[in-house]
């Protein structure tokens, strides 16, 4: 007989571990299933039985591929192999007490999703044998409008929220994200920004309870989890944590009549010096006024390409009140009144979400975003204005083929958020910071080199705006996920000295508390991703 080749004898050795591994983790997802079938608990305590075929899905299951597919929110995350061997969608707290101790008993990790928006696809995206839980049926929301709060959870989106309130009362709001098929799982554990902000704050700073399942399978409240894991959670990041059940939030007061505008500007309309001016002043204004920046190219009317500003703007309050604000504070923009439009704080949502063609409410809880393509971005936060030769530096880049769908964004910071201590919650980037900037490219045709192309565009904007942001650390947004500013080790233990090459950015000085919290309430690392927060216990499970 013929000794084998090296190379034969390799892919044996690789064909006969495939196999291993193959079956091993069917072995394990059986295992897993039967886990959660077996669990007392959840037998005794169940209205919804978790065998019932809505619950858990698994690849041979019909269901699988669209319950999968239906919150994925970036096409780069689509086709991805790295898919969960089992999706669980609870109907209650019970199912998800079983999927965290059943995933434990049989070495799967879990990946929480409420509504799919991950930059990164953290939430259903994992190179290890995982779970997907995915809250989709967790979205109830009651609204006390007397006692201006309420209950959300999770799996609602931030568009249910604003509808429901609407419909007790016209006067109160609450400050969150513009678009509304984003999730009140992350967008809550990560911040939450949009037009009330300057005014009131992020979403996080006005949760005043929520329910966790802890590691332990523990159903806590705001007492029984302890100021400390409360405080985690509110702008942490919840994957690190637990699961999230619910949240209670304190509504805040609108006008009955905003006033929004949209206004482009050309670098021929002297865009570039209205937007250094803008610099200037946008984090000063009158907190009832929000005006931020969106910057992408257009098809110049002259031919050839240009470079267009729009100003989107929110005002709380009248038109007759909002003219003399801009004349005084912002004559540049030359605003005219033609130009605005007054309306109830509702239909803002939609205008600013972008539904100006007669909607009604009621889009505000469809779950379907309506263009989603793929995407990367990138975030950054800037304390001293960008010169105008920075800025027009910026343009050339908008002009090169990956940029034909690229957008730069300035949200203007100031008012409520000068008035938060950077401890309050983990999220830190509070006075000092003037505006906060998000960098997107999208793309719409298939295929992984076209994918780099573009990803390789914008890590160059990134490297062109160093020097006009903030330095030392390069401060980030975690909602806007990045996984180009640091990861954890994938399947090792990862240090606190690794995990603070991004944890910094994120979190500045409040990293070190997240990794104390984490160390208390998840010691071995059971909740982990390629950015969660790692335990401080040295070593922690593998
Ligand atoms: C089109 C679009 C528009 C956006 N607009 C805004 C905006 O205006 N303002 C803004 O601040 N942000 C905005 N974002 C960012 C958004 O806030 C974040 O992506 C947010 O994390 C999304 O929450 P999600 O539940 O939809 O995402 P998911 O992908 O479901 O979750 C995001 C992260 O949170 C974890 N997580 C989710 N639910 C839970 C839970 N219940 N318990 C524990 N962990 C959980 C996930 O595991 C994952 O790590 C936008 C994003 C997109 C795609
Ligand atoms: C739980 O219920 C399933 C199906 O209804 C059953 O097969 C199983 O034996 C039960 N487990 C316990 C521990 O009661
Ligand atoms: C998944 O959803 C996207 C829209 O989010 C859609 O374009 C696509 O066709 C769906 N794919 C599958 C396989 O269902
Ligand atoms: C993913 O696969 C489905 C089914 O093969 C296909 O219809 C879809 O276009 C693919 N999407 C991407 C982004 O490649
Ligand atoms: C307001 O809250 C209090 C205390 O939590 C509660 O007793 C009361 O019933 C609530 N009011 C309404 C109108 O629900
Ligand atoms: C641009 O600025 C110049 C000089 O400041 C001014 O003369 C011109 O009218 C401005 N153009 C527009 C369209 O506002
Ligand atoms: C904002 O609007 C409210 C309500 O109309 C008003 O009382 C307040 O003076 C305005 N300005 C500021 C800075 O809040
Ligand atoms: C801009 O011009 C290009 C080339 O002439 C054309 O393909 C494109 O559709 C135009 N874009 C818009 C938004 O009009
Ligand atoms: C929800 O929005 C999507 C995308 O815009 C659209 O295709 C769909 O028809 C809408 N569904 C309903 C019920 O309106």
């Amino acid at each position: 007989m013929k000794p084998l080749s090296l190379r034969a004898f390799f892919s044996i050795v690789a064909i006969a571990l495939l196999l291993s591994f193959t079956s091993s983790s069917a072995h394990t997802h059986e295992k897993f299933i039967q886990c959660l079938h077996n669990y007392p608990h959840i037998n005794s305590s169940s209205t919804t039985s978790i065998s019932n075929s809505n619950v858990v899905h698994t690849q041979t299951d019909s269901s699988y591929t669209s319950t999968l597919n239906f919150s994925i929110q970036n096409l780069r995350f689509e086709n991805t192999s790295l898919k969960p061997l089992v999706i669980v969608t609870p109907h209650q707290v019970s199912h998800i007490q079983a999927t965290i101790l059943c995933s434990q008993r049989h070495g799967l990790q879990i990946r929480t999703r409420s509504g799919g928006h991950d930059y990164e696809g953290l939430s259903y995206v994992s190179e290890v044998p995982f779970v997907v839980i995915d809250l989709i049926n967790l979205r109830q929301i009651e609204v006390d409008e007397k006692n201006r709060t309420a209950w959300v959870q999770s799996g609602a989106t931030i568009g249910e929220l604003y509808y429901r309130i609407s419909e007790k009362s016209k006067t109160l709001g609450f400050p969150a994200g513009v678009c509304p098929t984003v999730g009140i799982g992350g967008h809550f554990s990560g911040g939450g920004y949009g037009f009330l902000m300057r005014k009131y704050g992020l979403a996080a700073d006005n949760v005043i309870d929520a329910h966790i399942i802890d590691v332990n399978g523990k159903l806590l409240d705001r007492e029984s989890m302890g100021e400390d894991l409360f405080w985690a959670i509110r702008g942490g990041g919840g994957a690190s944590f637990g699961v999230i059940v619910d949240w209670k939030v304190k509504l805040v007061s609108v006008p009955s009549t905003v006033t929004v505008f949209r206004v482009p500007r050309t670098l021929e309309q002297n865009a570039t010096k209205i937007i250094h001016k803008w610099q200037l002043v946008a984090n000063k204004l009158d907190k009832n006024l929000t005006v931020r920046i969106n910057m992408n190219r257009v098809n110049s009317s002259k031919g050839g390409l240009t470079i267009q500003a729009t100003f989107e703007s929110m005002f709380l309050g009248g038109v007759e009140q909002l003219i003399p604000l801009m004349e005084e504070n912002f004559p540049e923009l030359g605003l005219v009144r033609e130009d605005c439009t007054e309306m109830s704080w509702i239909e803002s949502v939609l205008y600013i979400a972008g539904f100006t063609n007669g909607q009604t409410p009621e889009v505000l809880l469809n779950r379907t975003q309506s263009n989603v393509l793929f995407f990367k971005a990138k975030s950054d936060y800037v304390r001293e204005p960008i010169p105008e030769v920075g800025l027009e530096g910026l343009w050339p880049l908008f002009y090169e083929d990956e940029a034909e769908a690229a957008l730069v964004q300035f949200t203007p910071y100031g008012g409520k958020m000068d008035e938060i201590s950077e401890s309050e919650i983990p999220f830190p980037h509070r006075s000092g910071y003037m505006f906060h900037i998000q960098h997107l490219v999208y793309w719409e045709e298939k295929g992984e080199e076209v994918a780099q192309r573009h990803i390789k565009w914008i890590r160059k904007l990134f490297r062109y705006v160093e020097p006009y942001v903030s330095k030392s650390p390069r401060a980030a947004y975690i909602n806007y996920r990045d996984l180009d500013i640091g990861v954890n080790n994938n399947k090792g233990y990862t240090s606190y000295r690794q995990a603070s090459i991004w944890g910094l950015k994120y979190f500045n000085n409040n990293f070190h508390r997240l990794a104390k919290v984490k160390t208390m309430v998840d010691p071995l690392n059971f909740f982990r991703n390629e950015q969660s927060i790692p335990s401080l216990v040295s070593k922690g499970r593998k």
